[in-house]
């Protein structure tokens, strides 16, 4: 990470353990061991959304691409938070005889490198330029007269609360044109025994995926979090649709980060709130969209209706 990225880091970990209840920002989950370990939560049994969404493209991809209509323009195709790239390819399958040059955005420098590579690999004759850089940062790079579309896939909007993700489709929304096409991806309300497992895994990737963060801490800080005295605390609020992932102190103990000169103390049972993976309906479909100027053209559901891409464009 470069030097403003790491004080910015430094800034959220001092804010965030010293406020009640303390809490971390998920978006710092993804260094190069983060990323591997999404790949793999990706690939569990009980992590649906990936494959629901994947189904999505395979079954109904030319329907999809029907609705970017692009056809004979030449076009920018964005996409937000890009991770493996194996849902976008299956969707660029469809792209094969059309002019545009795919532009995946990701936090992770390791994750756009991974990306490049494979499209390179396995669609040479796909046109790719990574962008590295946080969502909210990389806004100004996709503002130009280039019709585009923009894939916001995975439910990655869902790490964000209501109110911010509203926001941040309104500044979406600004860069861009008349026509334009946002292709957003949710994962849908649905009873808790299937989201908590998909946060609950039984191989335990999820528990370290959460925990790494201490690592990363301990690595970028020279801090002194101990793994065993914590453990991944996942809840899920079925009526609200919310999948909130905590890290539970299981003793009273005292962390020192060294390197930002500050010491945390933690009760038994304290918990650290980590991230929201906000499950939608309709209705907070609406309320995340609000003031945007992006009408709803369709709709794409998996069979099973467990996640949905919603196909907008900018009025
Ligand atoms: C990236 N994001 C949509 C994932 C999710 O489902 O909220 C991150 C994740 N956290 C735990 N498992 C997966």
């Amino acid at each position: 990470m470069d030097r403003v990225g790491l004080a910015v880091f430094a800034e959220e970990v001092i804010q965030g353990l010293s406020t009640e209840p303390k809490r971390l920002s998920s978006k710092w989950f993804y260094d190069e061991v983060g990323d591997d370990l999404f790949v793999q939560i990706m690939k569990l049994p009980e992590y649906y959304l990936t494959d629901c969404e994947f189904q999505i493209f395979e079954q109904q991809r030319q329907n999809i691409i029907e609705g970017f209509d692009m056809s004979g323009k030449d076009f920018d195709l964005y996409e937000l938070g890009a991770g493996d790239g194996t849902k976008t390819l299956e969707l660029l399958k469809g792209l094969r005889n059309v002019e545009f040059t795919y532009k995946p955005i990701d936090i992770s420098i390791h994750a756009i490198n991974n990306l490049e590579r494979r499209v390179s690999r396995e669609m040479p004759n796909i046109q790719v330029e990574g962008i590295q850089g946080e969502y909210f940062d990389v806004l100004a790079e996709l503002d130009s007269l280039k019709p585009k579309v923009i894939l916001f896939m995975g439910s990655n909007i869902g790490n964000l609360m209501d109110s911010q993700a509203n926001d941040f489709l309104k500044r979406l929304s600004r860069v861009m044109n008349p026509g334009d096409k946002l292709l957003l991806g949710v994962d849908l309300k649905k009873p808790s025994a299937i989201v908590l497992p998909a946060y609950n895994d039984a191989a335990g990737i999820t528990a370290k995926f959460n925990l790494n963060l201490l690592t990363r801490i301990n690595l970028e800080f020279d801090a002194n979090f101990d793994l065993h005295r914590f453990r991944h605390a996942p809840e899920y609020d079925e009526e609200r649709g919310w999948a909130l992932s905590y890290i539970e102190s299981l003793v009273d103990q005292e962390v020192h980060v060294k390197a930002l000169s500050k010491r945390y103390s933690f009760k038994k049972g304290e918990k650290i709130f980590m991230e929201v993976s906000r499950k939608y309906d309709d209705d907070t479909i609406s309320a995340i969209t609000q003031n945007t100027s992006l009408d709803i053209v369709s709709k794409f559901y998996d069979q099973q209706k467990y996640f949905c891409d919603v196909l907008f464009e900018k009025q």
